[in-house]
């Protein structure tokens, strides 16, 4: 069975025209998806949709085998604790230390007043130091995350997103802001959380390069309907000029760092 099925999903903001047009696709466990597009293509909306940050406005979305519109406000939060998000801004609080944003990761699990005092049991906390250790952070766990870098925030993220023990992880242009280095360490990171742990990573990416280098699987977006999807070695410098609108001396740039699996 899938991890995560979409059925004709549409998305009207404000009865304009579609974000989403009928999009259908359905991703197992453990695999790692990129998602790539031109600005304003819809990947946001789509990432938004599969936890219901933003409500479809037609279709289905099944996470683990739960229908998420059928869901009440406490069954949806239950499901929101199997899909870690990450963001390219990190959404940390600047002001707290890395631990204390990572525990914030186990929130949905708690009652309102057991995390407003910041009540985490021992394995909580051990978890969240071993997930730390994993990632490199072990010696700035109790820094204040404005002191960090734009690479160690991210990885702060990628943990507050690992303590909820999710099934998904969804990432809206995780290294956007961040330069070559620190996006192959998240990259990397990401990468062998799909290949070693089992979790589905959905990526939403800007660079072909980096999709076609880490993803099982490509799915391109254009004016809210997927265009092409496959893995990295069916993506074709023509379909990634239908993908951007662009001409195909531009899409040979894009590509022109990358590891072209095919042409
Ligand atoms: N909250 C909103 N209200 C109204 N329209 C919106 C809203 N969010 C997105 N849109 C519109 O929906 C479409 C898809 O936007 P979306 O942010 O999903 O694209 P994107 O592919 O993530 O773009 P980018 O690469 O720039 O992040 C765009 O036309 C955008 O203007
Ligand atoms: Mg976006």
């Amino acid at each position: 069975m899938a991890l995560l099925e979409l059925k004709n999903i549409t998305k009207r903001y404000n009865h304009e025209c579609c974000a989403l047009d009928d999009v259908s696709f359905s991703v197992d466990k453990g695999e790692f998806v990129s998602v790539i597009g031109p600005s304003g293509s819809g990947k946001s909306t789509l990432l938004r949709c599969i936890n219901r940050i933003v409500e479809p406005t037609t279709g289905e979305i099944c996470v683990d085998g739960v229908i998420s519109s059928s869901l009440n406000k406490k069954k949806l939060r239950k499901l929101r604790t199997k899909i870690g998000m990450i963001f390219q801004h990190y959404n940390l609080v600047e002001r707290l230390t890395v631990i204390e944003n990572v525990l914030h990761g186990r929130l949905g699990y708690k009652s309102t007043l057991a995390g407003v005092f910041g009540r985490y049991s021992q394995e909580e906390k051990r978890q969240a130091f071993q997930i730390l250790e994993m990632l490199g952070l072990n010696d700035q766990v109790n820094k204040r995350c404005d002191q960090l870098s734009g690479g160690q925030k991210q990885r702060v993220g990628i943990a507050r997103a690992l303590v909820q023990n999710p099934k998904l992880i969804l990432c809206d242009e995780p290294i956007a802001s961040l330069d070559p280095n620190a996006s192959k360490i998240i990259m990397d990171h990401l990468r062998n959380i799909s290949t070693e742990m089992g979790i589905t990573v959905i990526v939403n990416l800007h660079q072909v390069e980096v999709a076609l280098k880490y993803s099982d699987r490509i799915i391109g977006v254009n004016n809210g309907k997927v265009v092409f999807d496959g893995p990295p070695s069916e993506l074709t410098t023509r379909q990634i000029h239908d993908i951007y609108d662009s001409e195909p001396e531009s899409v040979e740039l894009m590509v022109y760092q990358g590891e072209r699996h095919a042409g």
